[in-house]
């Protein structure tokens, strides 16, 4: 794999350098304020990736991730192509390697969502495009920078604050957990047993300094908790027909306003889809306290951070 000087693969948080992270926090911040009031079929004034090709490889389905980098490449004055499995060669057993080196011809830069890590990692090392993990079975790196940029719009510096992340230790609990070895927020974690994200990961993250709590219960993890957060409880990689006891195992981890109530005027947030119901009550996601709607924008904001970090460009040099 050999990328130009200064372009980057983003594949996780955990492997940002130091203060990247808040960078790209920063650099989202600023391109979303420069948009304000703009039709979303124009252009960023820079227009930093003018003649730029995208391509975007979804081997699961996608609405936010699908939308947010298509229109965010094309306001930064770039083009998109979208590639769906069943419509590619690599849906017939064609090699990731080959698929990355004929991309590599075709586009200046393209993202994955997939099940298997090791496929993203894999397109990454054969590619000579830079890489972007638009969702994988083991994390989902892009939403926590759209996540953390909400969170500071609606409760303000996440220093010191407190974050409870409620049922699967799933991908996107997986990318707090890096996200809080970059950033001086506390990840309290409340997740049944058998569902928890491994020990492994939350050590690694804790050597780096993430301050995270493991909680016995729902209530301890929402206990004075800035925001609540959570995800479905069975997501795309997982098979369905553990649907039930899945439901059995999040039913006490269920968002509901009483947990609400014991939060520090928290703010509720879900990267979508959501099932009202089951992690979450209609109540609570439906209610004033509910951002999912500003995190699902916030993708194309990030996004568009992301994508000019790969492309090694300076973010907001030239707004
Ligand atoms: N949150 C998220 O990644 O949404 P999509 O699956 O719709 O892309
Ligand atoms: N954990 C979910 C996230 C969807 C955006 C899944 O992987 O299906």
């Amino acid at each position: 794999m050999s990328l130009a000087d200064h372009q980057s693969h983003f594949l996780d948080l955990a492997d940002l350098p130091d203060g990247k992270l808040r960078h790209l926090l920063n650099s989202a911040h600023k391109r979303k304020a420069v948009r304000a009031g703009k039709p979303k079929g124009t252009l960023d004034d820079d227009a930093p990736l003018a003649g730029y090709l995208l391509a975007m490889i979804f081997e699961k389905p996608s609405t936010r991730t699908r939308l947010s980098f298509d229109m965010g490449m094309r306001q930064l004055g770039g083009q998109t192509v979208i590639l769906n499995q069943s419509d590619m060669q690599l849906g017939r057993g064609e090699s990731i390697a080959d698929t990355a080196e004929v991309i590599s011809r075709f586009a200046d830069l393209a993202m994955l969502r997939t099940g298997p890590h090791e496929t993203l990692s894999e397109l990454a090392a054969h590619a000579h495009v830079p890489v972007i993990n638009g969702l994988t079975a083991y994390s989902h790196p892009c939403q926590i920078v759209a996540d953390l940029m909400t969170f500071e719009e609606h409760k303000g510096a996440l220093a010191g604050q407190k974050l409870a992340w409620l049922g699967d230790g799933n991908n996107v609990a997986l990318s707090f957990v890096h996200a809080a070895a970059q950033l001086d927020f506390e990840l309290a974690l409340a997740t049944p047993a058998d569902f928890s994200i491994a020990h492994a990961e939350i050590k690694a993250a804790q050597d780096k300094g993430a301050k995270i709590t493991l909680c016995e219960t729902a209530a301890q993890a929402a206990d004075k908790a800035a925001a609540l957060v959570t995800d479905c409880w069975v997501s795309m990689s997982d098979d369905p027909a553990e649907a039930q006891a899945r439901a059995t195992a999040f039913g006490p981890y269920q968002v509901t306003q009483d947990l609400m109530d014991m939060g520090d005027a928290p703010i509720f947030m879900h990267c979508l889809p959501a099932y009202r119901g089951s992690e979450v009550t209609a109540e609570v996601i439906d209610g004033a306290a509910s951002v999912i709607f500003d995190e699902a924008e916030n993708r194309a904001h990030a996004q568009k951070a992301i994508m000019l970090h790969c492309m090694g460009a300076a973010p907001e040099a030239s707004l």
